[in-house]
This record gives C-alpha cells, structure tokens and sequence, in this order.
C-alpha cells in the first residue's frame, strides 16, 4: 500500500496527474471571509508526568550529556520555539489529581518521591515541578495551562498553588516562592478544575463534580484579573454530563472541556503505529472525523444555556491512540508515527477551525515521546514527527479569519465507522494573505482539485507525502517524511493572468488548478 512517491511526483506529476486520478475534478471553493477568528491556542500542546514525556523529552537535568540549557534539552525547546506552540497543559492529564505541587518545589535533593501510580509505576522524584515548567513556558514563549487537582488534593491546597504562582502578596505562600528563587508572579492564566472527574480524576458523578466544580473554583482567586477556569466534560457521548454541568454549574466556568482520542481498533487492542492495512487507515481517519459529532452535539447543548457564548469550548486532550511500540513500558504510551497520523491531525484542525466561534483551544496528547506526540527523543537524538510538520505548516491558522469553503463533486470512502471524504479542506486569511489546505485521503490515486474564489497569486505551495503511508521518521533517518516545495498547481486567472498582460481584475475570482498527491496534505498561500 503505497503513497505516492514524493520524488516520482516532483517531476513527472503534470504528465502523470490526469492518468492515474480515477476520481473526477474536485471543486473547492472560497466564501467570503466568515467573522470568526481562530485563536492560537487551538495549536496548544500537553505534557504529562507519564513516561518520557518530561523525562527525557523535556527535561534531562542540568548535569546531562545531552546538550540543556539549564536542565531544558536544546533540540526540544528550539523544535518547539519553531512550531509558536501557543499553550502548553500540564501536569496531567490522569498524574494531575495524584500531584501534589508542594513535592516539586524547594531544594532538589529534598523533594518528595512518589510513585506515579496512573503510569506504570515509575518513581517520579519531582525534580521537574512548578519552577521548572513556569520557566519553561517563558523561555519557548508558550502560556501555561495548569491542570489542578481535585481528586486527591484539598481546596486549601488548589487555593495556595494559583497564589503561589500568581500572587504578588507578602503572604507566607508567595514569600515561600521568592525563597525558592522566583520574585515576580507567572503569568498563568488557565487553570484546570481536575481532570477526567468521570473516570481517573475521581470517579465523580456529573452532580458531585458540578458542586466540587463550584467548591474549587470559589477558593482559587483571581490574583491576576485573567484567571481562566476550565471545567471537566464527560467520557465520550456522554451528553447528560454537558447538560448538567451546563446547569449546574453555568458561567462559573470559562470553558468546558472534552477528550477526544481516535483508536483504530478498541481500547484492549488498539492497533499498531506502523503496521496497518488499508481498511485500518480508513477506519482511523472515519474514527477521528467522528469528532465532529461529538463537538457538534455539545456545541448544541451549551447553545441552549450559554447562548451569549461566555462559555468557551477546550478540547484539552486529542489525538492517536496506538498499542505501544513493541519492546517499551505499556504504561508509557510511547508510539510511532505515520502519515496517517498527519491526516488525522489535519482533518482534525479543519473541524476545530470551523467551530472556532465556540472552540478556543485544543491541546493535542502529547508533546515528546507519548501518544501522538510531535516530537520522538533517544538519548541526545530527536526525530521530529509527520505530525509535528502539520502543525509547523498550519501555522499561518493561529489567530487568523476562517473562511469557508464548499466542495463539490468529491468522492468517499464508505465504512460503518464513517464516511472518509476524499478531498477536505480549509481555509483562513489574516494580514492579507489567503492560507489553503486541501487534504487527500486517498491512499492510492491522485487527486485533480480546482480552487476557485482565489484573490491573490501564490506565495508558496507546500506538501506533505510520503513514498509509503508506513514511512516514520526515526532516529536513524528522521528525515522521511517532511515538507516540500510543492509545484503540481497551475494559477488562472486573478493575478495571474494580469501580470501575463491580461485584464487586470483586481486580483478576484482566479482559480488554481492542484494535483494532490495521493495521501498528502497541501497548504498554498496566497
Ligand atoms: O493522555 C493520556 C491520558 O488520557 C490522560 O492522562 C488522561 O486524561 C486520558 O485518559
């Protein structure tokens, strides 16, 4: 089952396009520019206490070979300095209603050890803890997003962590954290109210967690003005906990957040990274499409009681969800990554852009070393991954004006998951320019787009493909899958034809013709 080959279409594809498409023209066509805006922090990541995520992945400790700057790996911060990740979660995820903050501050050598019980029972020596991630945001320029613990921890003790972090008082707790070496307040602003309350955060019922909710958040004080409250959603289809939290709890939340993971096979058997067939393929990108329902369908609950939009809607945790890699700890969710998994992370932005006016962050499960994670580390090697190059070539979206766009004459590939469109796209324009992507599922065939409703000439076309949908980029040869200038476009019309001594038409209404690569991700600006 082979993607089409990268190199062959770099050279060959004008001639090729027409013969091996089996599908017809697809017509994708700009609307005018809608007046939603897609925050940044749709971009967000999240890192947990759980395998190498933070360990290894972020954090190696000052007296590591491999090249840190105070402890922080280098190859790391500078990836993600790359990527402008907008916001990063932290400390879980499941560890976040088993942390215990005052455990990680303090003199090193003195800092508690506990077991990390949710995540294969390693020793987690708290070496990396609130000091250290708060000066981790600030030094890539991304916003913290604490998760705070309800499950296990005291009001008292959630209260004293936000004045911790963001008060400028004399009291003893803030004092305690100039002691600790840090004089001015962090600049946090989102806060967690638990995590996963239905399940690992407490085994809560929707009603005990809306009144805990109320509890919690009535003792964390705003010290800085903008202290951002989320509260936890239910399991996946669980509609009755949207309503009530909605009901009981209302606009004592800021946002309502859900979890979202795509499994290809079931959570006993989730099925490999790398080796699947091409009814798993499909039955993966089907499943993570699924999503739109459930954003749709909790969209529409919060719409009956928030119909002022106060009410922000966080999907906090996304992503694969593989069998380990052979060989690793099964509790540190460590996987591989195909272009297949760069399908689902684009697909999944195209929906999160388009519920942008209720979706304002998105943090995808994990940053380094876990899950679908955007980076892969080996000791001082690290491999960036197809997902982690969507996220770099989307980021002309953060902060910028969707635009619609409607699609005419595509196929699908029909399964009782879910239909998997062959052709999707998405589209935003912001500082005067016009960002594009268009998706093709297809695994085998090239796909013919015509773009129309293009104002502007393009600026730069780039793909993401791979010679085979099981290519990962490794430690090896962690350049396999990447991006690449793309040439298979021909512009007509608009710019295009004015600057060839056409009729100057102010730029509107041109169309570019694309061959897509089979499974590929095109992004054009304009
Ligand atoms: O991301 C891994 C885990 O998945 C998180 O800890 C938990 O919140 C979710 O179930």
């Amino acid at each position: 089952m082979k993607c089409a080959n990268a190199f062959f279409i770099s050279f060959c594809l004008a001639i090729l396009g027409s013969m091996t498409s089996t599908n017809a023209q697809v017509v994708v066509t700009l609307q005018p520019a809608s007046n939603q805006t897609i925050s940044a922090d749709i971009y967000g990541q999240f890192s947990e206490h759980l395998g190498r995520c933070i360990y290894d992945g972020i954090w190696v400790g000052p007296d590591s070979d491999i090249p840190n700057k105070n402890g922080y790996r280098l190859d790391v911060m500078e990836a993600l300095r790359d990527l402008q990740m907008p916001v990063l979660r932290w400390p879980g995820g499941c560890f976040a209603d088993d942390y215990h903050w005052m455990d990680g501050i303090g003199p090193k050598d003195q800092r508690t050890k506990i077991c990390n019980n949710n995540w294969g029972g390693t020793l987690e020596d708290n070496s990396f803890g609130t000091h250290e991630f708060l000066d981790f945001c600030e030094m890539v320029g991304t916003k913290p997003y604490i998760s705070g613990n309800i499950g296990s921890g005291t009001p008292e003790e959630l209260a004293k962590w936000v004045e911790y972090m963001t008060s400028n008082s004399q009291s003893t707790v803030v004092n305690m954290r100039r002691t600790n070496g840090r004089n001015e307040p962090w600049d946090v602003r989102y806060l967690g109210i638990g995590n996963e309350a239905w399940g690992c955060g407490g085994n809560m019922t929707a009603d005990y967690y809306s009144d805990l909710f109320r509890r919690y958040a009535t003792y964390t004080r705003n010290y800085n003005g903008h202290l951002y409250k989320v509260a936890c959603g239910g399991t996946t289809g669980d509609y009755g906990w949207t309503e009530i939290l909605m009901r009981k709890v209302g606009t004592m939340m800021d946002g309502y957040s859900l979890h979202y993971y795509t499994v290809p096979q079931d959570w006993n058997h989730h099925g490999s990274s790398t080796e699947f067939d091409e009814n798993e393929y499909y039955i993966t990108l089907a499943k993570a499409l699924q999503i739109e329902d459930f954003i749709a369908r909790t969209i529409e609950i919060m719409e009956r009681y928030d119909t002022a939009r106060h009410i922000d809607l966080v999907i906090d945790e996304w992503g694969t969800w593989y069998d380990v890699e052979p060989g690793t700890n099964p509790g540190h969710l460590y996987q591989q990554a195909t272009m297949r998994d760069a399908l689902v992370a684009a697909l999944s932005f195209a929906i999160f852009h388009q519920y942008s006016y209720r979706i304002t962050m998105a943090n995808i499960a994990q940053t380094v070393n876990v899950l679908q994670s955007m980076i892969l580390t080996e000791g001082n090697r690290m491999a960036l991954t197809p997902t982690y190059h969507v996220f770099k070539m989307f980021k002309g979206y953060q902060d910028a004006t969707w635009v619609p766009t409607t699609i005419e004459n595509n196929s699908y590939t029909t399964l009782s998951e879910g239909r998997v469109p062959t052709i999707a796209a998405t589209a935003s324009t912001k500082d005067g320019r016009t960002y594009i992507t268009l998706i093709n599922t297809n695994l085998k065939h090239l796909q013919s787009v015509k773009l129309q409703g293009v104002q502007g000439k393009v600026l730069s076309a780039q793909v993401l493909t791979a010679k085979d949908v099981h290519d990962t980029n490794t430690f090896d040869q962690p350049n396999e899958v990447e991006p690449k200038e793309f040439k298979g476009y021909k512009q007509k019309g608009g710019e295009a034809d004015r600057r060839k001594g056409g009729k100057a038409d102010g730029m509107k209404g041109g169309e570019v013709e694309v061959t897509m690569p089979a499974c590929s991700i095109v992004t054009i600006t304009l």
